[in-house]
This record gives C-alpha cells, sequence and structure tokens, in this order.
C-alpha cells in the first residue's frame, strides 16, 4: 500500500518543446545540426576535458597508451554488428524488424519500452553507485567524464518516461516495476569482479562492485545507439504516429552517443592500461553485447508468438 501511494505520481501531457530539429529537418540533417549543439553544450559545460573531447574530429584517443584494447572492441563490435545484421531480431526489441515494418502492435511496443525504461534506471542506479566508487580514487578524469555520463543518461531516462507515457503506460505501474527491478539486483551481496565470474552478475552488479573504470566500456558499448535509434525513428513517426516531442528520447539517441562513445574512448585508453584490467574490460564489453543479443533474440521469439509479457530477468539490464 504504502509503496503504491509512493508512485502515484500525476501523469502529465508533454508541456516542453524536445529537439525542435528533429520536426524541421530531415532526420540526417537533423542528426548533423543536433551533433553541433552538443559541441556547443560541452564548451558551455565549462569543463576543458570534456570540450576537448567533444570537439569536431576528435580522435585524440589514439594516441593514448590504451589505444590497442580501445581498436579491439570497436573491431570487435563491427564484426558482431556484420553477423547478425540479417537477424531479424537483432539489434533490441525495440528497434528490429518488427518495428521497422510497424508490425509490432502498439501494446507489445508499450511493453517492450516498459522494459527499456526499467533497465535504464536499474543503469542509473549501478553507474551512479560507479561514480561514487570513483570518487574513492585519486583520478579526477574518471569521475568527471563519469559523472557527466550519468548526467546525460538521466534527463534520458525521464525522456523515456515520457515516450512510456505516450504509450498510455500507467505512470505507477511503471514506476513500481522499475523499482522493484533495481532492488532485485541490488539483492545479490557485494564481490570482487572478475574477467571469469561477471558474466554471472547483472550489469547493474558489475558496476556497483566492479572498478569505476568499467563504466568506460558501458559508454563506448553505446556505439550501437545511433545507429538502433535512426533505424528506428522514422518508423515510430509512420507507423504509431507518435509526437515529435514523445519521441524525445529516441531523437536524442540519433546523436548523443556519437559524443558518449568518445567518452569511453577517452576512459579506456587513457586508463585501461594494465593487462589485467585490458583483459576486464574486454570481457566486460564482450559480454554486454553477448548477453544482450541473446536476450533479443529470446523477447523477439516471445513477441512472434504473442506470448510477450513483461517479466524482467537479470539479462535484461544489459538491453539498450
Ligand atoms: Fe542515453
Ligand atoms: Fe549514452
Amino acid at each position: 500500500m504504502r509503496i503504491a501511494v509512493m508512485f502515484m505520481q500525476t501523469t502529465r501531457l508533454v508541456p516542453w518543446k524536445f529537439n525542435p530539429l528533429f520536426e524541421q529537418y530531415s532526420l540526417q540533417d537533423a542528426v548533423k545540426k543536433a551533433s553541433e549543439l552538443e559541441e556547443e553544450r560541452a564548451v558551455w559545460s565549462q569543463l576543458p576535458l570534456l570540450t576537448e573531447i567533444y570537439a569536431r574530429g576528435w580522435k585524440g584517443w589514439q594516441d593514448m597508451p590504451g589505444a590497442d584494447l580501445v581498436g579491439d572492441l570497436i573491431k570487435w563490435w563491427e564484426e558482431d554488428r556484420k553477423a547478425n545484421l540479417s537477424k531479424p531480431w537483432y539489434p533490441t526489441p525495440s528497434s528490429c524488424d518488427l518495428v521497422w515494418k510497424g508490425e509490432m502492435s502498439k501494446e507489445e511496443y508499450a511493453e517492450v519500452v516498459l522494459r527499456r525504461f526499467c533497465n535504464v534506471e536499474a543503469g542509473q542506479a549501478g553507474g551512479s553507485m560507479g561514480v561514487a566508487n570513483a570518487y574513492l580514487l585519486p583520478n579526477r578524469d574518471v569521475r568527471e567524464l563519469a559523472l557527466w555520463w550519468i548526467y546525460d543518461e538521466q534527463t534520458h531516462q525521464e525522456m523515456d518516461k515520457i515516450l512510456n507515457l505516450a504509450c498510455y503506460q500507467d505512470e505507477t505501474r511503471l514506476l513500481k516495476t522499475a523499482f522493484e527491478f533495481t532492488q532485485k539486483l541490488s539483492k545479490v551481496p557485494e564481490t570482487t569482479v572478475t574477467k571469469e565470474n561477471l558474466k554471472m552478475m547483472s550489469r547493474f552488479q558489475v558496476q556497483r562492485d566492479g572498478p569505476p573504470l568499467l563504466i568506460g566500456c558501458l559508454m563506448l558499448s553505446e556505439i550501437i545507439n545511433p545507429w538502433t535509434n535512426q533505424m528506428a525513428q522514422p518508423a515510430l513517426k509512420k507507423h504509431y504516429d507518435f509526437s515529435n516531442d514523445s519521441l524525445a528520447f529516441v531523437n536524442v539517441h540519433t546523436f548523443a552517443d556519437y559524443f558518449h562513445i568518445r567518452l569511453g574512448q577517452y576512459m579506456l585508453a587513457k586508463f585501461a592500461v594494465t593487462k589485467e584490467l585490458k583483459e576486464l574490460c574486454r570481457a566486460f564489453f564482450i559480454n554486454t553485447f553477448m548477453v544482450q543479443n541473446e536476450r533479443a533474440e529470446e523477447l523477439y521469439k516471445e513477441l512472434l508468438t504473442g506470448k510477450y509479457k513483461v517479466k524482467l530477468t537479470q539479462d535484461d539490464s544489459y538491453l539498450q
């Protein structure tokens, strides 16, 4: 009863304008213009490191000691994408052929985005704990970039809530489901994260218990997002009739992660310099996509058989 009251919030219509560029211009032009604004936002952030990393054409990571690791991870992802591109479930339930062709019902899409809201919220909790851990270490760059990233993602979380509400999702159910998912993931006792045991852990736990540098792997794993959301955005407008403002979450991910992956490139290339750290980062990055692919395939089959129901597992914490 108490929980129900805690989550009772007023469902509100979107009272502000998000990314009007996506209404005024073609997707490609909007992405270009929004990216330019993102560079400006970095300048106004007054964080010199951020300004450097967000500058047009930045490739500074290539001269850093962990550049080989970053290059390998990007190559691994490109090959994984190539291998799975023709699979109908790829890359993720919220952007797969059922959505692109408008064959997923709006009710099913509502459940898919509810699941995503829960993943993102649990990710915020684990990521925030990673940031707190970073403050206990002497490395200022890691904490500054990680905190900036978490702040950005929190704004995205609110945008995803708006999309959920546009799907007529009940706000109380939405917040309660996400809260309970995070609670469930947090019940696992703390342990030392190794390249072997992380495969058994949720993304939440790896962020909570692992070295803060692993946040860099998650930033880099967002390499999949601009493409995924650029595929989904026109389909969501055309087949599902969402307003531009309802699609703020999708719009922002057509460009924002071009910049977030740079944060990951910087963090890993600069600080993942020992053999152990490189192996740990590699294992986490690869596991993130392996679990995501496996889960996306399972959920796709559920969608095809019409048996799709939101039942969250630990693996869902890896879905982007
Ligand atoms: Fe995001
Ligand atoms: Fe991001």
